[in-house]
């Protein structure tokens, strides 16, 4: 039996553009994406003598549902190895139905245990492309860091993240479909889209200021038609920070603050509403 512990981290969306849809049913997305510091903790042990998943998250599937388990049963196809079973548990502290990627992470975590445990088989870029028949996030999770993310999400370049800064997460109560917010998006006439490249320029650059005046989500007026979700970020920008954006399909919005301190200050005037509220710096 050979076990590991390892940090699953969350990820936001600085910018999501969503460019068409494919004749797959996906849709072609050019998105920068940033790892934070907000992880969950993911044991993996093989030659466990069966095969289990468990989570000690609210709502969230254990057993064969869980894209963690999905990722071990694709790398031991892939990697055409047969352990005596592999027990995976997870300690969850990422927010889920959050877009923060809780459960890609948890995923991408398992993919890399696993090729640690069993002596390094495949390549990261192996990794990633059995993260990609988990779920579209997941290949990013895998890399980590920062990269523009295209294709369905599985095609990274990565590139400089965010400059030293912090960020304050609410979580709302509600939460939204991410299927149903591309068939919204699908049904629009015009779609306003976000200044990927002038992210990147603005990070490369390493101006934190710039980079939060191009923060820019395409999901984000399209949840905002049903639920307070540019009230939320408003919120944010009241408090003090420099820029603030819903990430992935919601319902987590973030704002950038210029350091820990600074995000503590806001916290503690944000206390008593109507959400969740966590601290992250880069991941
Ligand atoms: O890949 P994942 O399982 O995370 O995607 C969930 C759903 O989101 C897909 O079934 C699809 O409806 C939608 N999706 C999409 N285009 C993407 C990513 C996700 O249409 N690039």
């Amino acid at each position: 039996m050979k076990e590991i512990t390892l940090r699953a981290c969350a990820k936001i969306n600085l910018t999501l553009d969503v460019l068409q849809k494919r004749a797959d049913g996906y849709h072609d997305i050019r998105s920068v994406m940033q790892t934070i510091d907000l992880c969950d903790e993911i044991g993996v042990t093989v030659d466990a003598g069966q095969w289990s998943c468990s989570c000690d998250g609210a709502n969230i599937p254990g057993g064969e549902e869980n894209l963690a388990m999905r990722a071990a049963r694709a790398f031991v196809r892939a990697a055409d190895v047969a352990p005596n079973g592999i027990a995976i548990s997870i300690k969850k502290r990422i927010p889920s139905q959050a877009g923060l990627g809780g459960g890609s992470a948890d995923a991408a975590a398992v993919l890399r245990a696993l090729n640690t445990l069993c002596g390094e088989p495949l390549t990261t870029e192996q990794l990633m492309e059995i993260g990609a028949s988990v779920g579209s996030d997941v290949p990013f999770c895998v890399l980590g860091g920062a990269a523009l993310a295209e294709g369905r999400g599985e095609v990274l370049t990565p590139i400089r993240g965010m400059p030293d800064c912090a960020y304050v997460l609410l979580k709302p109560a509600f939460s939204a479909s991410t299927p149903a917010l591309y068939a919204a998006l699908d049904r629009q006439s015009a779609i306003d889209h976000p200044d990927t490249d002038g992210m990147i320029e603005m990070l490369s650059r390493g101006d934190l200021q710039g980079a939060a005046g191009k923060l820019g989500n395409v999901f984000q007026p399209v949840l905002n038609a049903d639920h307070p979700v540019d009230a939320l970020c408003e919120k944010l920008l009241r408090v003090g920070a420099l820029g603030a954006l819903m990430t992935g399909s919601g319902s987590v919005v973030f704002g950038i603050f210029p350091n820990l301190s600074a995000a503590e200050s806001a916290v503690q005037q944000l206390r008593g509403g109507d959400f969740e509220v966590y601290t992250a710096q880069n991941g």
